[in-house]
């Protein structure tokens, strides 16, 4: 069994951190959010991975390299353009063979992994299976009708008016069969081969595609709300550990790790929170679900509930919330005289300003 990893697409909803880096790549607990998938790939005994990649391919390389750090094999396959996924598997062609494979957005989030799921089709080998999940606005995803066995009977891409509140979780597992399906089918209105119209003509040709839906966690972190969101759920789980300087006067409450490298002095961090290497925080209040990457600076400032990516600074700032913050920002206070905000924010750049 192989998988396909989709590590392309423009981002546009992480804008503007997504004009420099791969949507994939954002860190979530401090770790990419891709990394999190390839891991579970690992975990479920799959060895080879077939990585779709575009614009962004450098990055993706530069970060994942030949895949043995997870234990995997990686084939990078370029995609001109993002085309839909039902485009990733007609290109991947090659590199699938005939294998059965799984295919995983490398922007989705399992909590849990995909192991259970992978066995089960190993054992059962329907020529589909989808996973679904029950999300409260299924307009922006594919969206899954089962009969009264739970067999899938119809799906639709972003429906206007959705026939059920399934929606289809960026996990799919296939057999061959499912390359004469995306040889087969038309571009949808979006401009893009969608997977979801491949699974229904495997349907509409009595294709066994089963489903399962699943009650645990999952987000697809193509926004800021999610990806605030699913860094918060994993920072439940953080393994607690205080490697870095913390002095006497600091005082460090719950779940928190504190990377070798980092200094805490005269601060006060209320879990669950990670601090990356190389970090200062000084004289400052980090609260809960909150991810500060490497080498950035705290100082007097106040930050909760969000991400701070690698080389950034906030300096005499209250407060901070509910925030994605990329690499190498920095926010200082202005002069009191005049009193004025100074911004220098790249395209599509999002200010809340509480005065
Ligand atoms: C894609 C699929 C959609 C699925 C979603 C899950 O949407 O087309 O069916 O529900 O991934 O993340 P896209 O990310 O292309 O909007």
């Amino acid at each position: 069994m192989k998988a396909l990893v989709l590590s392309g697409g423009a981002g546009t909803r992480l804008r503007p951190i997504t004009h420099t880096s791969a949507k994939q790549l954002v860190p979530v607990a401090n770790k990419p959010i891709l990394f999190y998938g390839l891991e579970a790939i690992a975990a479920a005994d799959i060895v080879e991975v077939g990585m779709i990649v575009g614009e962004t391919a450098k990055e993706i390389e530069q970060a994942v390299g030949d895949g043995s750090d997870f234990g995997l094999k990686v084939t990078y396959i370029p995609q001109s353009a993002p085309l839909g996924l039902a485009h990733a598997v007609l290109i991947a062609r090659e590199f699938l063979g005939d294998d059965d494979f799984v295919m995983y957005l490398g922007d989705n989030f399992v909590f849990g992994g995909i192991t259970d799921l992978v066995d089960e089709f190993r054992k059962d080998k329907p020529d589909a299976q989808i996973l679904l999940t029950r999300v409260p606005d299924p307009t922006a995803f594919g969206v899954a009708v089962l009969d009264e066995k739970g067999q899938v009977v119809g799906l639709e891409e972003k429906p206007e008016r959705p026939r059920s509140d399934l929606a289809v979780v960026g996990v799919y597992l296939f057999t061959p069969g499912v390359h004469e399906a995306v040889r087969s089918i038309e571009v949808s209105p979006r401009g893009e081969l969608e997977i979801t119209d491949a699974i229904q003509w495997m349907i509409d040709r009595q294709h066994d595609v089963r489903s399962t839906v699943i009650s645990g966690y999952w987000k697809d972190t193509g926004n800021v709300t999610d990806m605030l969101e699913v860094n918060r759920t994993l920072l439940e789980g953080l393994e607690p550990r205080i490697e870095g300087f913390v002095d006497a006067e600091s005082e460090i409450i719950g779940r928190v790790r504190i990377d070798a490298g980092a200094e805490v002095r005269g601060s006060r961090i209320v879990g669950p929170v990670v601090i990356g290497p190389g970090s200062v925080v000084v004289d400052s209040y980090v609260g809960p679900s909150t991810s500060i990457a490497e080498n950035c600076l705290i100082r007097n400032s106040e930050i909760e509930f969000s991400i701070v990516l690698r080389d950034s600074s906030f300096d005499s700032i209250r407060r901070i919330e509910a925030s994605l913050i990329g690499r190498n920002v920095t926010v200082t206070l202005s002069p009191r005289v005049p009193a004025t905000h100074r911004l220098v924010i790249g395209d599509h750049g999002r200010v809340q300003i509480s005065s």
